[in-house]
Parts: structure tokens; sequence; C-alpha cells
């Protein structure tokens, strides 16, 4: 493809995407597609294409074969999991990220994508009320800041075991700390990092579904007693099940107590702390030593962009850093490596989706849509706790209302059955997506808000529909 035919198809795309962006706004397509397992691989040759093909044979599998089997996450009725938004300024950035073809090794092989890594960085830190005592890094996801924070806690707690004899050589085996509430890649984070499900404990919750403070600190100080090593402790601001919060200031007590690591997964929530009327959900933040935050989920940077943030760099950077004759360079005394803080060499210039979208929003636009959705959460939840035999089962506190409908006389089993079924109907209606969790054991319906281009008539809309689907299912 030359410079020449790339602008032609590049301009075909950009007006694709347009389009497709228009219907889905308008809700032309189903949010969820009944798509059986295998139909894209069924609909594409097995092997593939020995000579050069055209690239209309390209779009019109675009349009044949991948939007059909795309779920739309983009559609204002979208209200499953968490909001993971691709504002157009965002994907414009990303546009330019490729077609720049930069690549991060160190600051030399690209200085623009290392600074304005630290400036978007930096600029989200001072949006969410953090002191200048972070510095920031754009990782590709909170999984990934979580096994970096627990890789930390680890070298650490050991004084740099790994260049010993790793966790062998540590004396006493170490332990993690995390509520029933946290994320499974926290989980996932503390067994890649070598901890070892034994030494994984889940911390219980409150009514609100928070860390109980007062149970982290007697499980720390039992396993203290018996000649255990605690490591770390992981909280949660925005847990996925019910956006609870746990309670930092009482964590990190505990934590400075004990000298345990710890790390804060505000994946969703971190967004919210650009409200000023949020910032109490955070009270302790500066007493952490790491922190996740995915722009990639409502704030609105198109996936993927998790920003990192420690309190030490030098740890962090001592604990990642490689330093192969190829990639040292004159000016590393004076710059960010950022390869030294994470776990890829290379890296993409992610910080161009965000810092459009920065500037294309403003703070002031971010935190209107922000407010928006919390306010469309309020909405709903004051028409679920007036509705009689629906109840909300945990508190609002952002953005997601957590929901059963409980009919009188069905409890147990047969409430779960009926819960999967009319969260089943609305799913396969393709009128609106909603995911269904377990909590207490118990299913119950998310409603997420905080897509992009939802408006109070989609909200009201799936009101409607959530009430006349339960109808029919009793
Ligand atoms: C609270 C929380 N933490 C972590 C994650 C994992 O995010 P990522 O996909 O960036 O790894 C999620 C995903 O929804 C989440 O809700």
């Amino acid at each position: 493809m030359d410079v020449e035919e790339f602008r032609r198809l590049g301009h075909e795309l950009i007006d694709w995407i347009a389009d497709y962006r228009e219907k889905a706004y308008r809700g032309d397509f189903p949010v969820m597609r009944n798509v059986a397992p295998g139909t894209v691989k069924r609909a594409l040759p097995a092997a593939p294409p020995t000579e050069p093909e055209p690239f209309d044979a390209v779009l019109a599998d675009l349009n044949n074969v991948i939007l059909p089997a795309c779920t739309q996450w983009v559609d204002p009725r979208f209200f499953g999991y968490f909001p993971s938004n691709s504002s157009l300024a965002a994907v414009l950035g990303d546009y330019v990220s490729t077609g720049l073809g930069q690549l991060g090794l160190n600051w030399q092989s690209s200085p623009a994508l290392t600074e304005l890594e630290e400036v978007t960085t930096d600029w989200l830190r001072q949006m969410t009320g953090l002191s200048d005592a972070w510095s920031g890094v754009i990782q590709d996801t909170a999984s990934t800041g979580a096994l970096v924070a627990l890789i930390c806690a680890r070298e650490r707690t050991t004084s740099h075991g790994a260049t010993r004899g790793g966790l062998q050589s540590a004396g006493k085996p170490l332990v993690v700390y995390t509520s029933s509430q946290s994320h499974s890649s926290v989980d996932k984070a503390a067994l890649m990092a070598g901890f070892g499900r034994t030494y994984v404990r889940v911390v219980p919750v409150d009514e609100s579904f928070s860390m109980r403070g007062d149970a982290l600190a007697q499980m720390v100080q039992s396993d203290s007693d018996n000649g255990l090593l605690p490591c770390a402790v992981v909280a949660t601001i925005g847990t996925t099940a019910t956006t609870a919060c746990d309670p930092l200031a009482d964590i990190t007590r505990v934590a400075k107590a004990h000298g345990l690591w710890m790390h804060v997964d505000a994946a969703l929530a971190g967004s919210a702390m650009i409200l000023p009327e949020c910032r109490k959900l955070w009270d302790g933040i500066e007493g952490a030593d790491s922190l996740v935050v995915n722009p990639h989920k409502w704030l609105g940077a198109s996936f993927d962009c998790s920003t990192y943030y420690v309190r030490d760099p030098d740890h962090l950077v001592r604990v990642m850093s490689t330093n192969p004759s190829f990639l040292r360079t004159a000016a590393d005394s004076q710059v960010k490596n950022y390869r030294d803080w994470g776990i890829p060499l290379g890296r993409r210039f992610r910080a161009l989706k965000l810092w459009f979208l920065m500037r294309e929003q403003g703070v002031s636009g971010l935190q209107a849509r922000l407010r928006r959705d919390i306010g469309y959460a309020q909405w709903l939840a004051a028409r679920v706790d007036a509705t009689p035999g629906w109840k909300r089962v945990a508190p609002t506190p952002l953005q997601t209302v957590c929901v059963r409908h409980e009919p009188p006389g069905l409890s147990g089993d047969a409430l779960d059955a009926h819960t999967l079924a009319w969260v089943k109907r609305i799913n396969e209606s393709g009128k609106a997506y909603l995911t269904s969790a377990t909590l207490d054991g118990r299913w119950m319906v998310r409603v997420a808000f905080g897509g992009e281009a939802t408006q109070q008539r989609h909200v009201a809309e799936l009101w409607e529909l959530m009430q006349t689907e339960v109808a029919r299912g009793v």
C-alpha cells in the first residue's frame, strides 16, 4: 500500500467508523448479537492468502463477517461490565499513535512518547487530587498493574530477594491480603508473582461490601504471630460487583504498622476522583505505595490505557530494570526510561489518546459526563427503591446499580433462576445489555452506566424494559 492509496482508504475507513458510530448511537444494531460459537472462524478461510487481495475484499469481510459478530460497546443501551468508552478524540489519538509508528524502548527511541506520557499521567494525577509525591506510567491493563505492584511488594519485603535465591530464599512464607470483593486479576497477580494460593488471604467485608479494617488487622497479626511474613494488601476503590470502596485510611494504618505494601485498585472509580465531591471515597490514598486507575474504562480513553502510580519510582526501577548495552544512551541519567517501569520492553504511544481526550473534553467536559452518569444511577436507584418487588442489593456510591427482582414467595435457587432468566431475555432481545454477578452467594444484576452516548431516555427505556421482562417470567 503506498501513501496515496493509504490516504484514499484512510478517508474511506474514517467514514466507515463515523457511519458505524452514527448507527450504533442510534441503536440500529442489537446491543448483543446472538452469534453462535465458531461463526466468524467458519466464515473465513482457514489458510492465509497466498496472493495479495484487493482491499475492497477486506472491507467486504469487515461488513459481512466482523461487524455482525461484534457486541456494541458504544451503544447507549450497553450497561454491562464497566463502561469502556472509546471517545472519538481518543480514537484519533490511537490513529496517530500507529500512524507515527513509534516504539518506546528507551527515551531516545521516541522522546515524545516518553515525555507526553509524563505530562499526561501528571495531568491525571492533578485531576484526581493526588499529591505530587506520585509518579505515573501507562501500562496496558490494571491486571498488569496488580502484578507489577505485587512483584514490587515481594522484592521490598525480601530486600530484593530476586537478586539472590528469589522466593526460595525468603525464609518465611510471604502473605498477601485482599477482600472477597476484589477483582480476579488481584488473585491472579498474587499467584503469578509466586505467593501461592495458601498465602493469599481473603479479608471479609462489611454490609457495604467494603473490606473490614479490623478483620485485616487481626489476620495480619495472627499470621505474624504464626511466623509468616505479611507482605502486601490490595484494596479496591470501586469493586467490580458493586463499586464498593475499601476504607483506605484504616487499611493504611494496618499497612504502616506491619510494613505491608499497599496497592490500590481504582481501575473504575479512579476516574470519579476528578469530581471533588467523590474524593472522600479515597481518603487515605496518600498512605498507599501504588495505585492503578484505568482511563480506558469510564474516563473515555480507548482500550488499552491503564495508569499506574507509585510513590517510590526508584524501587520500581530497581525491580524492573534491564540494562542491555544496545539500549544504553548518553541521555539515560537525565530522562525516564519507561521500560524500567513495567514488564514489556517495547511500549506503544498510548499517551496520545489520553492527551487528545483531555484536550478535547477539558476537565470540565469530563466532569460533566461523569456527574451525568452518577445522576442516571441515582435516578434508577430511586425507581428501584420505590417499586414493590424490586430490591437494590448494594449501596450505589457511583454509577452502578445492583438490583434483584424478588417476587413474593420466590427464594433460593428459584430466585436465582428467575434473575438469570430475565437478564437473559433482556440481553437476547438486543435492546439492552446487562451483566449478572453473584453477591453473597445469590445472583443479582448490575446496571453499569457510563456509556458516552447514553441519554436519560435510554435509562428510562431500560427501566421499562426491566419491568416488562420480569413480568413475563412470573
Ligand atoms: C476493579 C477492577 N480491577 C481490575 C480490573 C481489570 O481491568 P483490566 O482489564 O484493565 O486488567 C477490572 C475490570 O473490570 C475491575 O473492574
